[in-house]
């Protein structure tokens, strides 16, 4: 049976060259579908906010409901490598807080890793987490926790000091001890240059074609309802929203027209009783035997 990878198996990749492929899950069939597919990793990101909340931002996203979601993952890709968000301030408020709140991840979520936003400004409590024998994945570039701070959704490290700092950042989390780095929405140049300074995986997400792997979110790529399946960095690989419509839709004009249920969907009596219940003849009279309609039926 396959296990999960690890964090030793994924710096090998790096160092192979095998791309890394990374999705976002956030419940049973979600991850079950993801493990059977052959993803590497899968990241139940506080992106659940958005495409499964229904939230304009990341930031009201609890960590219980990370924890919740976490756990209906593992349940549902028991063979896979799992990292889960810490959500907004449920780090930088110190290293025990973001301890106690990372433990919680792996405890109660059954998450093998957790995902912090940040530079070199959270390295302290990378370094913390890692001591405590909990791996670190980094996530810089575009940080959404931080979309007010950051002014908007907008590719970083265009400019000669912002990418500067993102090089930083990128190397005092490896120094803290991060096992890979997550590159949102920052150009494919220095993605690139990140990547190669790096002995850790980067995994981009709009950051080009440089980087160790790639993450997507689920409800984009399939097209599942997500408000962001229009950006340019995502691919769809299915237009599952469409599908969903249209069989509800038929569902709706089925209900409405009586043409569903129909005879084989519906629990026959057994004769004596509804002999006993109204007297005489039943028009149910000359079907199967209930037994044989529910053995038909898979009931019995
Ligand atoms: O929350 C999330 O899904 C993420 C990915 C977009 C990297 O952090």
């Amino acid at each position: 049976m396959k296990q999960p990878l690890t964090i030793t198996k994924l710096k090998k990749m790096k160092q192979s060259g095998e791309p890394i492929s990374v999705l976002t899950a956030y419940d049973y069939p979600s991850a079950k579908l993801a493990e059977e597919a052959g993803i590497d990793v899968i990241l139940v990101g506080d992106s659940l906010g958005n495409v499964v909340l229904g939230y304009d931002t990341t930031i009201p996203v609890t960590l219980n409901d990370m924890v919740y979601h976490s756990r209906a993952v593992a349940r549902g890709a028991a063979n896979t490598f799992i990292v889960t968000d810490l959500p907004f301030m449920t780090y930088r408020l110190g290293q025990e807080t973001t301890l106690r709140n990372a433990a919680r991840l792996l405890q109660e979520g059954y998450a093998h890793a957790v995902k912090l936003e940040g530079g070199a400004e959270i390295a302290g409590e990378v370094a913390a987490c890692v001591r405590a024998g909990i791996p670190v994945m980094g996530h810089i570039g575009l940080t959404p926790q931080s979309v007010h701070q950051l002014g908007g959704y907008k590719v970083q490290g265009k400019l000669e000091q912002e990418a500067k700092k993102l090089i930083e950042d990128a190397k005092a989390l490896e120094e803290a001890g991060a096992f890979a780095i997550v590159l949102e929405l920052v150009t494919e140049p220095l993605a690139e240059a990140i990547s190669s300074q790096l002995s850790i995986p980067t995994i981009g997400i709009g950051a080009g074609r440089g980087c160790d792997g790639q993450v997507l979110v689920y409800h984009d790529i399939l097209q599942y309802a997500s408000p962001y399946r229009e950006k340019r960095f995502v691919k769809t690989y299915a237009d599952i929203g469409t599908t969903v419509r249209t069989a509800i839709g038929a569902y709706v004009s089925d209900v409405k027209s009586r043409a569903f249920p129909q005879e084989e969907h519906a629990f026959p009596m057994e004769q004596e009783v509804i002999r006993q219940l109204y007297g005489g003849n039943s028009a149910e009279e000359g079907r199967n035997s209930p037994l044989e309609s529910e053995k038909e039926a898979g009931f019995q």
